[in-house]
Order: structure tokens, then C-alpha cells, then sequence
């Protein structure tokens, strides 16, 4: 079936430029971009046209971490730095979803919220239930949200009542694996939650399941002073924290590590080498006060680098405040270091294209991409007429909401 979408299409088809087309025309079949065009080819003209004219159309928003389990505690606890964050709040917050009723409920009103917002594709820890990351899977499907969702791992260093046992761990792990075959959107992939959180046991266990099944790998590197020192401790032999995860065979392409705010040149180089993603998470770096990731020297460096809300760490769920983030605290790093700051256009294609690209995408709205795209609809705000594409891009970046947001598509298909 051919799809067709009218307005001021706005794609990030390389890091810091833009591709705009003013009354542009967007076309899709069976969910997958044909191509964008200045006048509607003869061959589409009997295709039905969705008339989005005078607003934006951007590509869908990618959001590359986040604890959907956090969800209920979005803008609380604040005040504490990771570990005691982890203790105190993060542990008994995730614990409730024991209850598959209380967890449909609440991941529920999560997805309705990325919605909302636009955030088309994910990439999601779970808590260490299977029956509510199951749960998980089968909403977001239901609502046409793409992505990764891992049941998480934990068999140490946690809380009695939030904690599984090494057998647990490995037998929870394969029933997930088994139930989850039965979705297509969205795909298991493997978490540890941190080094602290998995036996040496468990990660060998993980590290083989990765191979011999071919499955990706999230987790969380190198993000706050006292869990990398913590990291040392627990494991003697290795000199910096990307070794725990690497000498399992956890830390390969398509391996997603959050943060990444302490990694130096030894662990950066390590990470580009061997394909590894780093997804920064700005708003969370400030929040619990881990630091600012070095992120515009790691994308100088030629590293593979993605952005996620890290909700509840981060209190951003709208990926438009995400790359409005990432840009500020990139300044901040400006400010301090002379290291160079993202501008608009780059912090679009992180939250979109590179994003997409974990995906498989070709960057922007690339012929053969599936469509993932989000209409905004700036006119209320003042001057729309006389402005840039480039301009009301920025704009929508700082000043969108989810009331702007008109329509979003997945796959091809509006939902919402
Ligand atoms: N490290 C281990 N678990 C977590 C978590 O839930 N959030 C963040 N930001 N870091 C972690
Ligand atoms: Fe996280």
C-alpha cells in the first residue's frame, strides 16, 4: 500500500546537516520510505494524501535506554548519587512489579506518555520479572513501538527482596527467551544490570547465551567514581571497567553501554574498536551527579554514539528534551574544557538516525528505511512563516510538547 505525507519534512541524513524540503512529499510502501519528493510523482498521484501541510514531519525519535520500571518514580529522589539512589529508591520502586496487574498498569500509562512524545523505537530494561517484562513486550507491541527490551539480571549486591538466585537468573532468562519469540516488534536483548549487580557465574552464563543465540548486550559502564572503584574491587584482575563485561564476551557490535562518563582513552578506544554503542544520558548525568560524559570528543573520536532518557535517573521522558539536553550539557563542557558543543542539527540526528542506525537504518528518511516519523505542528508559535527549516527544527527541539505533536508513525502505520 502506498502512504503518502505532505509538509516541511526535516531529515538528519549526516551528523550536523540537514535535509529539509519545504511542502515536501513523504512516500511509503508497505511501511517502507519510497522517497522524498518536491512534487508528487505521477505514479502516486491515486494514493491517499495525509495533508500535514505548514507543520513539521521529522523522523521518529529513538530512545536508547530507559527503565520502564522506574517510571513511577520520574522526578523523585533526586537528591542522592547513584549507590544510595540504587539502594534506597531504585530497587523497591522496581520490586512491585512482582504484581503482573499493578505492572500492566503502570507500563501502560509509560507507553502512552512515548506516545505522546513521539518516541517511535526503544530500547528498555525491564526489572528481573519475567511475567511483567513479558508484559512489557506485549504493550508496546500492541501499541506499535519498536525496539529492545531486556528482562534484567541481577544475583548479587542487591536487596533480598529484589535479587535472584544464580539458577533463577539462568532458568527466568531462557523461559523470557522462549516466551518472547512470539513478538515481532520488539526483541529480547540481553542485561546485566551492572557489574556490581551479576556474579562472575552469571556473566559467563550471559556472555555464552550472547554468542551462541546472537543476541545483543545493554548494561551500564563507567558512570559514577564510587561504582567504577566498586567494579575494581569485585574484579582485581582487570584495570578499567569495560574488561568485566569484555573478558565474558559481553562487550561486542551491537553491545549498548549507558553513560560511559569516566571512560578514558583506553576505554574508549576499546568500545570503538569492538563495535560497542554508547548511549548518553545527559539529563541522568546531572541529576544523580555522575558527571557529563565527554560526548562530543567521543563522536570526534568516531565512536558510535546514541542518546536515552535513562529514566528515572533521567526526569525527560519527551526525546525532544533529551537532544535539547544533551546540547546543554555539552555546553557545560564547553564551558569548562574548550571541548566543542553539539549544535540543534546534531543532537536531531542523535536522537533519530543514529539511533535508527543500531536499527539497521540507513541515516534520515533513506529509501528502504521503515517510516518512523512525528508531525509537529509549530504554527502557534510565533513568526512560523518567515523562519528557516534549520531555525524551526531548534525551536521545536527547545519548545515542543506533546500538544504540538499531531501525529506519530511506526513502521508506516499512524499510531497515534
Ligand atoms: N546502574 C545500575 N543500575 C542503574 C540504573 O537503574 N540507573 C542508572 N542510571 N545507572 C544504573
Ligand atoms: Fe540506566
Amino acid at each position: 500500500m502506498i502512504h503518502v505525507l505532505h509538509g516541511d519534512i526535516v531529515s538528519a541524513s549526516e551528523l550536523g546537516s540537514l535535509t529539509t524540503m519545504k511542502d515536501g512529499y513523504l512516500v511509503s510502501e508497505d511501511g517502507r520510505i519510497v522517497g522524498v519528493f518536491s512534487k508528487l510523482p505521477e505514479r502516486f498521484r491515486s494514493a491517499e494524501i495525509e495533508d500535514h501541510s505548514g507543520t513539521l514531519i521529522l523522523q521518529g525519535f529513538a530512545d536508547m535506554h530507559l527503565h520502564a520500571p522506574q517510571y513511577p518514580m520520574v522526578g523523585m529522589g533526586m537528591d542522592l548519587q547513584l549507590l544510595d539512589w540504587l539502594e534506597r529508591y531504585t530497587y523497591r520502586t522496581e520490586a512491585a512489579f512482582a504484581d503482573p496487574v499493578y505492572a500492566r498498569k503502570i507500563y501502560r500509562q509509560l507507553i502512552t506518555e512515548l506516545l505522546r512524545n513521539g518516541t517511535t523505537r526503544v530500547c528498555m530494561f525491564a526489572s528481573l520479572h519475567t511475567d511483567a517484562t513479558l508484559i512489557l513486550m506485549e504493550e508496546l507491541e500492541e501499541a506499535g513501538i519498536c525496539g529492545f527490551v531486556g528482562k534484567v539480571n541481577m544475583d548479587r549486591n542487591a536487596k533480598p527482596y529484589y535479587q535472584e538466585t544464580l539458577e533463577q537468573s539462568k532458568s527466568e532468562t531462557l523461559r523470557w527467551l522462549h516466551e518472547s519469540e512470539r513478538f515481532s516488534k520488539v526483541k529480547p536483548i540481553l542485561t546485566p544490570r551492572f557489574t556490581p549487580s551479576c556474579s562472575n557465574e552469571l556473566m559467563e552464563w550471559l556472555g555464552n547465551i550472547a554468542r551462541e543465540r546472537n543476541l545483543p548486550v545493554q548494561s551500564h559502564l563507567s558512570e559514577n567514581i564510587q561504582e567504577i572503584e566498586w567494579v575494581r574491587q569485585l574484579h582485581p584482575d582487570t584495570e578499567r571497567y569495560w574488561e568485566s563485561y569484555a573478558k565474558y564476551g559481553l562487550f561486542k557490535p551491537g553491545t549498548l553501554m549507558a553513560h560511559c562518563v569516566y571512560s578514558d582513552e583506553v576505554e574508549r578506544k576499546a568500545m570503538r574498536d569492538l563495535g560497542v554503542t554508547v548511549v548518553h544520558c545527559g539529563d541522568s548525568n546531572i541529576n544523580v551527579r555522575s558527571g557529563v560524559a565527554p560526548i562530543r570528543r567521543m563522536i570526534n573520536e568516531g565512536m558510535k554514539v546514541v542518546v536515552g532518557s535513562d529514566i528515572a535517573g533521567g526526569a525527560q521522558i519527551s526525546m525532544l528534551q533529551v537532544m535539547q539536553t544533551a546540547i546543554r550539557v555539552s555546553k557545560v563542557r564547553n564551558m569548562e574544557t574548550g571541548e566543542p558543543f553539539l549544535t540543534a542539527a546534531e543532537a536531531y540526528y542523535l536522537g533519530t538516525s543514529a539511533g535508527a542506525e543500531y536499527f539497521g537504518d540507513k541515516p534520515g528518511f533513506a529509501e528502504g528505511n521503515p517510516l518512523h516519523a512525528v508531525v509537529i505542528d509549530d504554527a502557534s508559535f510565533p513568526n512560523t512563516d518567515s523562519l528557516s527549516m534549520e531555525e524551526r527544527l531548534e525551536r521545536a527541539i527547545y519548545r515542543a510538547t506533546p500538544s504540538e505533536i499531531r501525529a506519530v508513525y511506526s513502521e508506516g502505520r499512524r499510531i497515534r
